[in-house]
């Protein structure tokens, strides 16, 4: 689906934010891309639709090369991104303005773009908020709103950076479980965390450090790898099954996935000694 090669780019007088970034992302891939603050991850978002362009090597999109100014509209429509901070991107003065000004953007007929709003509307649940000011609603409210903007415009790929590091854990579990919806789909995920244990649904996770890309692989694979790796905070049910295999108490990759999955297996470890 986005093919980078080689890619390295620096913020105007500042350290190199990528170093030669080599990454295929396949279709229908769920990736998850994790790192500490300043890693590069968000930098690499921004590559992914052409909101930013390499300063070397090229990224492509289905092999349309971002830095073809001409092909942008096309990248566009192929690849969403919703930040961290959904005011940002609120342009619309109420929900429902706010999900046809993506469609619109893409020059749709007036009545196909209604179809995809009440769609997407009653998809996300926001119906009850639709001439609502986006300003007004909630954390995920919010951004839930922000991830309907990008549904209505069907992209084929949805990039996703720290979507959930401003919510509140119900908020952000809700968000999430929409994201991992769309995968079902069909939809290319790539999703920016520093958090693992976001990762669940995920088919790869990329490590980012110091704009490169230092580890890869299934999140299985980094759950028994990351523990003890400064910086990268690790959450709280990863960090205790990391804590209690140092006792040498093994508790399964699938079961941190909640608190209830976690005690559960607990018990059953107890229950059998
Ligand atoms: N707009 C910007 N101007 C200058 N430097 C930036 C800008 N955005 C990010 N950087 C720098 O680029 C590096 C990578 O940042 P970023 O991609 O935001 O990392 P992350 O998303 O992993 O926190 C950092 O050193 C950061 O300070
Ligand atoms: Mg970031």
């Amino acid at each position: 689906m986005i093919r980078l090669e080689n890619v390295s780019y620096s913020y105007p007088g500042g350290t190199p934010a990528l170093r030669n970034i080599n990454l295929e992302i396949e279709e229908g891939e769920f990736l998850g891309i994790i790192g500490r603050n300043g890693s590069g991850k968000s930098t690499l978002a921004l590559h992914l639709n052409g909101l930013l362009r390499p300063e070397k090597g090229k990224v492509t999109v289905r092999g349309l090369d971002t830095r073809d100014f001409a092909r942008l509209p096309e990248i566009r429509k192929l690849v969403g991104i919703v930040f961290q901070n959904p005011e940002t991107q609120f342009v619309g003065r109420t929900v429902e303005e706010d999900l046809a000004f993506g469609p619109e953007n893409l020059c749709l007929s007036p009545a196909e773009i209604r179809v995809r709003v009440d769609r997407v509307l009653a998809e996300t649940g926001l119906e009850k908020y639709r001439h609502r000011s986006p300003k007004t609603l909630s954390g995920g409210q919010g951004q839930c709103t922000a991830l309907a903007g990008v549904l209505t415009m069907e992209p084929e790929c949805l990039v996703f950076d720290e979507v959930t590091s401003m919510l509140d854990p119900g908020s952000g579990t809700a968000v999430l479980k929409r994201i991992e919806g769309l995968r079902e789909k069909g939809k290319t995920i790539v999703y920016v965390t520093h958090n693992l244990e976001e990762l669940h649904a995920a088919d790869r996770v990329i490590v980012m450090e110091q704009g490169k890309i230092v580890r890869e692989g299934q999140p299985e694979k980094l759950f028994s790898d990351l523990p003890g790796d400064p910086g990268l905070a690790l959450p709280s049910l990863i960090e205790l099954a990391a804590q209690l295999r140092a006792h040498g108490i093994h508790v399964p990759w699938e079961k941190t996935r909640s608190p209830e999955t976690f005690a559960e297996e607990i018990c059953r470890l107890f229950s059998k000694t």
